[in-house]
């Protein structure tokens, strides 16, 4: 088969298709392994047995399932959804918002990947722009979404060393620049896989920086405020007309809907809806429909502070106190969890690369990821990049409590023997 070079890039391997085949053959081959990879959102029985009531109403009623299910809406997305969820995120956030600044998509990922193109890439005076990433680790899925190469920039962060052996990232300001070449700023906050959740100040800073280059400053809110609300720290969430933020239903529980929402100023918008047509005509029905009576009423707001958000806070908790004894006598130390669904683990001058820890915990049936995979466009090599590894921790306590032994068994030994 002859390849374009889209197909080259696109249909061969990247890093976040290998890591996905590779997390499904393991699950394929050992189906009792203990799954702390992935990102999947944990099964919460309250969310689910609201989901199931509404999918039978909306089933009993014939005007409903069309909407839902036997029509095209707008590129931009359904109307009625969209002028509710203005209303909500206005009453909530405060944002001078109307249906004119939102958007959805068919999941926020393919939305990251509109967005960044529309703004990175090849400029029409045949010069190239990047998006910058203000720290690295940073979400593995930004990585291979760029149409041309050296799409992505990222810095290191700075690091505090933390009581409890907890660290944290900082945003190295004073090595992040921005030029004529630099599209757009992008964060996600809380960030996967860290958990970090940057500061207000941070994010301020961030704002003016964006602003003074006249570039957009991307918000990934896939774990954040006001909704899903997977947040274990305060953070206020911000949106101005400089901003794109991204809004996902997954991570309340409902990541087989493929819902993202994008918030940004009308040109933004209108830009991502053109787009969206090209790619997907319009985007899915199911999920704005499931969730419509939520926004409408901003119950969607208090079911995840009521059901979600607490969820994760006691198995981060439970996943904390775990981690810690499995760990304890070795050099580790945890990212301080602020938000999301992982642990992040740093095992300094660990003998054996954050990738043999993967496989060798693969070996004894307990699935994390390693780290070196969520430094996208980190250009100089850093040997941080391979100690770490995420963890997610939204399975069962007891697979959480039997992995984290197996972890801290096979860091010892590493650590020992190499
Ligand atoms: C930080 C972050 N952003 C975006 C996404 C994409 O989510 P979705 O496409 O399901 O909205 C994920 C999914 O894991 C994520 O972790």
């Amino acid at each position: 088969m002859k390849l374009s070079a889209f197909g080259e890039k696109f249909a061969g391997q990247t890093g976040a298709s290998s890591l996905m085949d590779d997390l499904g053959n393991a699950l394929n081959d050992n189906p009792d392994m203990l799954f702390m990879g992935g990102g999947n959102p944990s099964r919460i029985p309250a969310m689910e047995a609201l989901f199931a009531e509404r999918l039978a109403a909306m089933a009993q009623d014939p005007h409903q399932t069309f909407g839902a299910l036997g029509v095209y809406k707008s590129p931009q997305g359904d109307s009625r959804f969209l002028d509710a969820l203005a209303e909500m995120l206005s009453n909530t956030c405060g944002w001078p918002i109307s249906r004119h600044n939102l958007a959805i998509s068919n999941g926020s990922q393919s939305a990251f990947f509109v967005l960044f193109n529309l703004f990175a890439g090849r400029m029409p005076d045949g010069s190239q722009r990047h998006i910058q990433l203000p720290m690295a680790p940073e979400y593995l899925g930004y990585a291979d979404s760029g149409l041309s190469g050296d799409f992505f920039h990222s810095n290191r962060p700075t690091i505090e060393l933390l009581d409890g052996a907890l660290f944290k990232y900082h945003v190295d300001f004073e090595a992040l620049s921005l030029s004529e070449h630099t599209a757009a700023l992008c964060v996600s906050r809380p960030t996967n896989p860290t958990g970090n959740v940057i500061s207000d100040a941070e994010l301020a800073k961030l704002d003016a920086l964006a602003r003074a280059a006249n570039v957009p400053l991307i918000i990934d809110n896939a774990y954040g405020t006001p909704f899903p609300n997977i947040l274990f720290t305060e953070a206020t969430p911000l949106w101005n007309p400089n901003t794109i933020l991204l809004l996902s239903l997954s991570k309340l529980g409902l990541p087989g809907a493929r819902t993202g929402i994008v918030v940004a100023r009308e040109e933004v918008i209108k830009a991502f809806s053109n787009a969206n047509a090209v790619l997907n005509l319009a985007s899915g029905n199911i999920g704005p429909a499931l969730v419509q009576p939520w926004v409408e009423s901003g119950e969607l707001i208090s079911l995840c502070e009521r059901y979600v958000r607490p969820h994760y806070q006691q198995k981060v908790n439970e996943a904390l106190a775990v981690c810690r004894s499995a760990l304890a006598g070795t050099p580790a130390r945890i990212h301080k969890p602020e938000g999301a669904l992982f642990l992040w683990l740093w095992f300094p001058e660990l003998p054996i690369s954050s990738d043999e820890l993967y496989r060798r915990l693969k070996a004894r049936g307990v699935l994390v990821v390693s780290g070196h995979h969520f430094f996208p466009g980190l250009s100089a090599q850093w040997q941080h990049q391979h100690e770490c590894i995420r963890v997610n921790y939204g399975q069962d306590a007891d697979t959480v409590a039997r992995g984290f032994a197996i972890i801290g068994d096979e860091v010892k030994r590493a650590y020992s023997h190499g």
